[in-house]
């Protein structure tokens, strides 16, 4: 999807967008985040590709100083109404890609969630560079992925020809996304310059995958996968 794109969902992104800091059912999010030791005085977030800005909203008062990217101007206008009670928050209407030159690597937490989807490799590898430059070393940065392992378990329940998705590209209403096993997301992350410190699976309702949940598929929900890394 493009910023255009984008924009247009700004009015329904809670509908039609899984929103993974909102929508996780085992509070994954909140764990990892404690992982990353944010320092208790002067700790920097940058959220890369913020949407409406859940994540500011829900941990942005355990950081002293908060950036927000984001490139579609409708949805981070959101994001500044929602976050409106929440200090020391500066927003770009910026590309993660170009995000580095204006802000420079101060993170002690870089989120970037749902963000890296896009079905060239070479722009994929430009949002990594964005990641790791707004992060300074010794910091990390939490990346939430769509899972290639969990999309074929989706197929399988939804009774799907096992499809080949070759590059780990989805076809979503006709838009393809990229999806990341577990091993490609540890090599992406050390590709861009992290140690990897933890990898998992960050649950989501079925309802987002337009299933009414039995109680049989209750017990092995969709999910994405979530890691953290620290910057070498
Ligand atoms: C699936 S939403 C996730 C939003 C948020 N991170 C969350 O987890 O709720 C993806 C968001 O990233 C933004 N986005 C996509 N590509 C971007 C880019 N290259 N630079 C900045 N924002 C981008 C979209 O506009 C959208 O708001």
């Amino acid at each position: 999807m493009n910023r255009a794109e984008w924009n247009k969902l700004a009015g329904t992104f809670e509908k039609n967008v899984c929103d993974i800091s909102r929508e996780e059912t085992a509070d994954q999010i909140r764990r990892y985040v404690d992982a990353a030791k944010i320092p208790k005085r002067g700790g920097v977030l940058v959220d890369m590709g913020c949407g409406i800005g859940s994540f500011i909203l829900q941990h942005g008062h355990r950081f002293a100083e908060i950036v927000g990217v984001e490139y579609a101007s409708s949805i981070i206008a959101r994001a500044k109404r929602r976050c409106a009670g929440v200090s020391g928050v500066t927003w770009h209407t910026a590309g993660v890609e170009a995000a580095g030159k204006r802000i420079g690597p101060r993170a002690d937490l870089t989120v970037c969630m749902n963000v890296i989807t896009v079905p060239s490799a070479a722009k994929r590898g430009a949002l990594w560079r964005g990641v790791s430059a707004v992060t300074k070393r010794g910091g990390h940065a939490l990346v939430v992925v769509a899972s290639l392992e969990a999309e074929r378990m989706i197929q399988k329940v939804l009774g799907e020809e096992p499809a080949t998705h070759p590059n780990g590209l989805v076809d979503h209403d006709g838009a393809l996304q990229k999806h990341f096993t577990r091993d490609e997301l540890a090599d992406d992350f050390a590709h861009a310059g992290f140690a990897m410190k933890k990898i998992g699976k960050a649950f989501y309702p079925w309802s987002k995958e337009g299933l009414r949940p039995t109680p049989k598929l209750r017990k092995s929900p969709p999910w994405d996968w979530v890691a953290l890394a620290q910057r070498l």
